[in-house]
């Protein structure tokens, strides 16, 4: 088994035969997997018993993870409560707030809204997949020197979608106020609030997050004063 996939730690008939949910993924403690006293598999969710559990393989932040999952749980639970990586938040969990945005297979997704199930194979990127506290991924530092939030929040999934809406922009994909569909389309800050408009920010640092964006794409932006 390679390095960096981690074991499961039931394995997937007594899963499904049990009617149970199982973690086991990337990172991992072992007592993060839904077992019950004695390592017997316990039921996850209003009425799993009589939903069966799916096993389902993904690709999160480079590294393999396999779970068996009540076909329900959403993406966002699954990285939050089943992977434990709890960088993506969860705001509305409705599909309105944007602080669940994850990237899958580099495009953004509210993750509060797909299941983890139709994800297989699929490759996804958290926050904690962008860069590391000692080595910050550009946008992340973007948003530090920018103020690009107050308290923080709504951040990732902001920088997320930041991301990707760089992404989407360089690959000449229009959004609604794009001016001229027959030209590459352009870091304008028009459409950087546009693309961002489905990342809410209860504080109000929208501002400080369009220079922040602005300025990893290349533009010139100027330093708040104060
Ligand atoms: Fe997913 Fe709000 S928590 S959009
Ligand atoms: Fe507080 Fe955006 S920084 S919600």
């Amino acid at each position: 088994m390679p390095e960096d996939t981690i074991d499961v730690s039931i394995t997937r008939r007594a899963a499904v035969a049990g009617g149970t949910a199982v973690a086991a993924s990337a990172g991992l403690p072992r007592s993060s997997a839904a077992q019950g006293a004695g390592g017997a598999a316990r039921p996850v969710g209003v009425g799993a018993g009589s939903v069966p559990a799916m096993p389902v393989s993904l690709k999160v932040n480079g590294r393999a993870a396999h779970l068996v999952l009540d076909t329900r749980v959403t993406l966002l639970d699954a990285l939050r409560e089943h992977l434990h990586l709890t960088g993506s938040k969860k705001g509305c969990d409705h599909g309105q707030c944007g602080a669940c945005t994850v990237m899958v297979n580099g495009r953004r997704v509210v993750s509060c809204l797909t299941l983890a199930v139709m994800h297989e194979g699929d490759e996804v990127t958290t926050i904690e997949g962008l860069g590391t506290p000692d080595n910050l991924h550009p946008m992340q530092a973007a948003f530090v020197k920018h103020d690009g939030y107050q308290c923080g929040y709504c951040t990732p999934g902001q920088i997320c979608s930041g991301v990707a809406v760089l992404g989407e922009i360089k690959a000449g994909i229009p959004s609604h106020v794009t001016a001229d569909l027959l030209a590459p389309a352009q870091v304008t800050e028009a459409e950087i609030r546009e693309r961002m408009s489905g990342n809410l920010c209860r504080c109000g640092a929208y501002s400080n997050i369009v220079e922040a964006i602005t300025e990893v794409a290349g533009g010139q932006t100027t330093e708040r004063q104060g």
